[in-house]
């Protein structure tokens, strides 16, 4: 094991769709600092999201100096590092001079929706599923890589001469983290790349030539527990030693570490994902299946429904609308109506994710009439948000074959009580908030802590996650199928829209 001395913190990285936010988290798993900075947006044409990598690296790297200056702490505390990260977001960077190549193409990005439907056309379905566990869906990494491939001039020749690594943003803040000398991703990101053969453990070769990929620039995928890196030059000589996608990661930290438990974490979208154990379980209902982490050798796999819109509708009607001046100010307007008037908020601004994957649904506001206020448009909001899981929810417990007992939440949403007691009425089951709701950051701190030695085995720290609150079922059956029903027909009313 890896020499602790002294060492009694853990720093965790988690590079979000909006901001970038550093931990430092001590053995008892709480908080000792937290710092965020959110970072711009780019929407250069509709449908199309972009950051700028080199702003990624500074804000985050930015946040880990000044978490760790907040707590009075150095490099020198830190016994490791985790890192999670918003999945698929694809970057292209030139080997020699650390410099991208491009903006990083964002996992909300639908500029390659075409070329995912024409792999459709052509009967590529079946095949990518079975492989990756994943739908064909501009999501994914492997056509925004493709499109930069394609779209760059000169990187398709450079790449196929080993000169440009890409990576989804857990491999880019590793690479400038070791100053270029670790080229890594895990298992639970490579898993959204759509490149990577979830059965085998490897890069696929088949799906490489689909999708036009030279292995030249893939990195090497590593466990998602387990010491892949030592830092250099910034936070000198840490071992990096926790990496998963941020969903992964909040599974993890919400010590779903059995089959059948599941959680849902609301941020920019809802993730929800169900441990599935060592085997996994493929979808017969347009979920996705995907690697849950690796520790050591040990895979375990998840079942996901990826909900693409979620806390962004909140900021959207903060930010576009200006319904609301903070984000938390919409559980007081939503409260001061007792129902949303009949007007319906389909939230599929970037499209629809699981389960019904429409690529060219747009998001709906229906059912106004003369008497409707923002505090409907606002109820309406977090309902359609709640109503989204109840689909997801019903695709998983038929894929699993067994009905979900609880969800558990976290995320930045779900510290809106109201919306958890919406979520509770449409699905029917308890919904169960821990008093830690930072489980993406706590995910990847323990992967870390779990590698160096810093806490002995899961078992141990599974006694950390307690119960802040249990939100039951207020409405009956009957009311549940009325309220579904109608979000139902809006639904109808959303998908296609652009086709
Ligand atoms: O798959 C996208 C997801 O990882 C983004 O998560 O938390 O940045 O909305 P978040």
């Amino acid at each position: 094991m890896f020499n602790l001395a002294n060492r009694q913190y853990i720093l965790a990285l988690d590079q979000g769709t909006t901001s970038s936010r550093a931990m430092v988290i001590d053995e008892t798993g709480s908080v000792v600092s937290i710092k965020q900075h959110p970072f711009q947006q780019i929407f250069p044409q509709p449908g199309w999201v972009e950051h700028n990598p080199t702003e990624i690296w500074s804000s985050q790297s930015g946040v880990a100096t000044e978490a760790l200056a907040e707590a009075n702490l150095t490099e020198r505390d830190i016994a490791a590092i985790g890192i999670t990260n918003q999945r698929e977001t694809t970057v292209l960077w030139d080997r020699e001079t650390g410099e991208p190549v491009y903006n990083a193409i964002v996992w909300q990005d639908r500029r390659t929706a075409e070329f995912c439907d024409a792999l459709r056309t052509r009967g590529e379905a079946a095949m990518i599923q079975a492989k990756t566990g994943l739908l064909p869906d501009a999501y994914f990494s492997a056509s925004k890589l493709n499109w930069l491939l394609n779209n760059v001039a000169g990187a398709r020749e450079r790449a196929e001469a080993g000169k440009l690594a890409f990576g989804t943003v857990d491999s880019w803040l590793i690479w400038k983290l070791t100053q270029g000398r670790a080229h890594v991703t895990d298992a639970t990101n490579a898993s959204r790349t759509m490149l990577f053969n979830i059965h085998t453990l490897d890069w696929d070769e088949e799906l490489l030539k689909l999708f036009c990929v030279p292995r030249a620039v893939l990195p090497k995928v590593v466990a998602s527990s387990g010491h892949c890196g030592t830092t250099k030059g910034i936070l000198d000589g840490v071992s990096i030693a926790g990496i998963a996608g941020d969903q992964q990661a909040a599974l993890f930290g919400q010590m779903c570490s059995k089959a059948g438990m599941a959680k849902c974490t609301f941020g920019t979208g809802s993730f929800m994902l169900m441990n599935t154990g060592t085997k996994p379980v493929s979808s017969q209902n347009r979920l996705l299946t995907t690697i849950a982490w690796q520790i050591g050798d040990a895979v375990e796999y998840a079942l996901e429904g990826s909900m693409l819109m979620a806390g962004a509708v909140v900021q959207w009607l903060r930010d576009e609308l200006q319904i609301i001046r903070t984000s938390a100010e919409i559980e007081e307007l939503a409260s001061s109506v007792v129902d949303a008037g009949g007007v319906v908020m389909v939230p599929a601004f970037a499209g629809l994710g699981a389960p019904h994957w429409d690529q060219y649904a747009r998001g709906a506001l229906l059912g106004m009439t003369r008497g409707t206020t923002r505090a409907h448009i606002a109820r309406a909001a977090l309902e359609g948000i709640a109503l989204q899981v109840t689909d997801v929810l019903e695709a998983m417990q038929m894929d699993a074959g067994v009905p979900l007992a609880e969800l558990r939440v976290d995320g930045g949403a779900s510290q809106n009580n109201l919306l958890m007691q919406i979520q509770s009425d449409v699905l029917g089951i308890p919904v169960v908030r821990p008093k830690n709701a930072e489980a993406t950051v706590l995910g990847a701190a323990y992967l870390a802590g779990l590698a160096v030695g810093y806490w002995p085995n899961v078992d141990s720290i599974a006694q950390q996650w307690q119960v802040d609150r249990v939100f039951q079922p207020k409405i009956g059956a009957e009311s549940r199928s009325k309220v579904r029903a109608l979000w139902h027909k809006a639904l109808g009313r959303a998908q296609d829209w652009e086709g």
